[in-house]
């Protein structure tokens, strides 16, 4: 055992590494997972209702996406696929997370448009069309808000960011906050008390 968060750069608990099977849209993703990352046994609860309710890209939709905390990259691997035109930057400071969401970009096809990058690697005039995040709790209340204060802004003037929060983790007080940030909140679903965010400008 160690003191492994989902979150530590470079996890010491050794690799195991495993698949995680899950459908999206009507496809079956089977992708590579491994201790050590967040959710590593299955597909996320929070994940899934976020993939089933928010609105995936359309295959015409081109532009930078972003996958903010990417894990083992089963939101990276659905935005690529939902639009092959898009580029999607898989962002994570977990290294073994970046490395397992890289293999996946290939499973799925799409090495050549996922750029998987820790935080502050994605170059400065990059803005999003897109923002997905089951953001990752855990960090903090003040850290999650520096962490949204860091990314949100680089959402393009008519971008949507998409995010999902469980209720009890603090869903509506993070619909609260990033409202009075001056961002538009609004709550696009809820499901097994997981809250389905859309955050436009
Ligand atoms: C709740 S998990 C979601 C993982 C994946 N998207 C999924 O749905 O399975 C949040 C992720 O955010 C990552 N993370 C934590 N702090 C971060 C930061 N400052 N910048 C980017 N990613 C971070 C964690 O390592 C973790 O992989």
């Amino acid at each position: 055992m160690t003191g492994d968060h989902y979150f530590t750069p470079e996890p010491a608990t050794a690799a195991q590494p495993r698949e995680v099977e899950f459908h999206v849209a009507g496809r079956q993703y089977t992708l590579a997972s491994s201790a050590g990352v967040f959710s590593a046994a299955r597909l996320d609860p929070g994940t899934a209702v976020l993939l089933r309710k928010a609105d995936l890209p359309s295959p015409g939709v081109t532009g930078d996406l972003l996958d903010l905390g990417c894990g083992f990259g089963p939101i990276t691997c659905v935005l690529a696929s939902s639009a092959p035109s898009a580029t999607v930057w898989a962002v994570d400071v977990n290294e073994r997370a970046r490395d397992l969401t890289a293999a996946n970009a290939a499973r799925v096809g799409a090495a050549q448009r996922v750029r998987v990058v820790a935080p502050d690697g994605v170059p400065a005039g990059v803005t999003f069309t897109q923002i997905w995040s089951n953001p990752p709790i855990r960090i903090g209340k003040d850290e999650l808000h520096q962490l949204l204060l860091r990314w949100l802004p680089r959402l393009a003037p008519d971008g949507v960011a998409w995010l999902v929060v469980a209720r009890h983790l603090g869903g509506d007080s993070l619909q609260r906050w990033l409202t009075e940030q001056g961002w538009r909140v609004e709550r696009h679903a809820s499901q097994k008390g997981f809250r389905v965010l859309r955050v436009t400008r």
